[in-house]
């Protein structure tokens, strides 16, 4: 496995490769990202994996600091998978100190969790284009659990011409129905066994839309109430077009709830894609 810790070794390494699969990530891996790279070995043997915890996406100082951070163990991980190329730059070496550029994505960016992380999308959309300039993948790979987010970068990749094919790969659960995420291991001990809520809820709005007893709008409720009763603190529960992601129009089938919620100090997504039968 080749670690590579800055920008002119990438791209003098990648140089003469084609056909190279991406996988970028902001380490602490888990189950979730295994899975990303298991896929992304399936369809070339040339996989690079990024591990680069991006400052221009967290919008709390906090929240940056808190982060896990596990190098040692991550390239353990990546070693035992055959990864054949690390990149893991210094933040000097990928953001510029006087980093005033950043891409501006369409409105659909300040809704859901950019309504709560203003900028967020933005930061995510900036390092990602660095990261496709000097990789310059053929293929990249994103998890449906940041549905909003591979949704965003399915349109920065169509509206910039990036020449990358986005393959999504399904979020993978714990037994109880927990959805892998780098911040479960934030939760405390107690608050990781009531975690499974918020999928069990997003499935039971699910079933009363597939009822078509109540509104879209009272399902809603029901379940906001519900959450917050349990002691969360939901930031939104919402039954969105899986196409637009807006509020679906009438007789819209291919629907996504999707829900953010924080136990503890913990922000938890996750979301459930399904299509209405008539
Ligand atoms: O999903 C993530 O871990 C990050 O948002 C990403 C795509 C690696 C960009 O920093």
């Amino acid at each position: 496995m080749h670690v590579i810790h800055t920008q002119n070794e990438l791209v003098e390494t990648l140089k003469k490769l084609n056909n190279i699969a991406f996988v970028p990530t902001m380490g602490n891996l888990h189950d979730g990202h295994l899975k990303l790279i298991e896929e992304a070995l399936k369809k070339t043997n040339l996989v690079v994996v990024s591990i680069f915890i991006n400052p221009l996406q967290f919008n709390s100082k906090d929240d940056f600091k808190n982060y896990p951070r596990t190098l040692d163990e991550d390239l353990l991980m990546l070693e035992k998978l055959d990864v054949p190329f690390v990149f893991v730059p210094p933040k000097e070496n990928i953001i510029d100190s006087l980093q005033t550029i950043e891409i501006h994505l369409s409105d659909i960016a300040n809704d859901l969790c950019g309504r709560f992380r203003p900028g967020h999308f933005n930061g995510v959309a900036t390092i990602i284009c660095k990261l496709f300039n000097l990789i310059q993948p053929e293929l990249a790979f994103f998890g449906r659990k940041d549905f909003q987010q591979l949704f965003l970068i399915k349109e920065l990749v169509k509206q910039l011409n990036y020449p990358i094919h986005i393959i999504a790969i399904d979020t993978v659960r714990d037994k109880n129905g927990l959805a892998m995420s780098s911040r479960n291991i934030l939760l405390s001990e107690e608050d990781r066994k009531r975690a499974p809520q918020l999928f069990e809820l997003l499935n039971v709005m699910k079933d009363k839309v597939m009822q078509k007893k109540l509104s879209f709008k009272e399902i809603e409720e029901d379940a906001d109430r519900l959450l917050n009763a349990s002691g969360w603190i939901v930031d939104y529960l919402t039954i969105r077009s899986a196409e637009s992601l807006k509020t679906p129009v009438h007789d819209e089938k291919q629907l996504v709830i999707l829900g953010a919620a924080t136990l503890g100090s913990v922000r938890l997504i996750d979301n459930i894609e399904f299509c209405i039968q008539d």
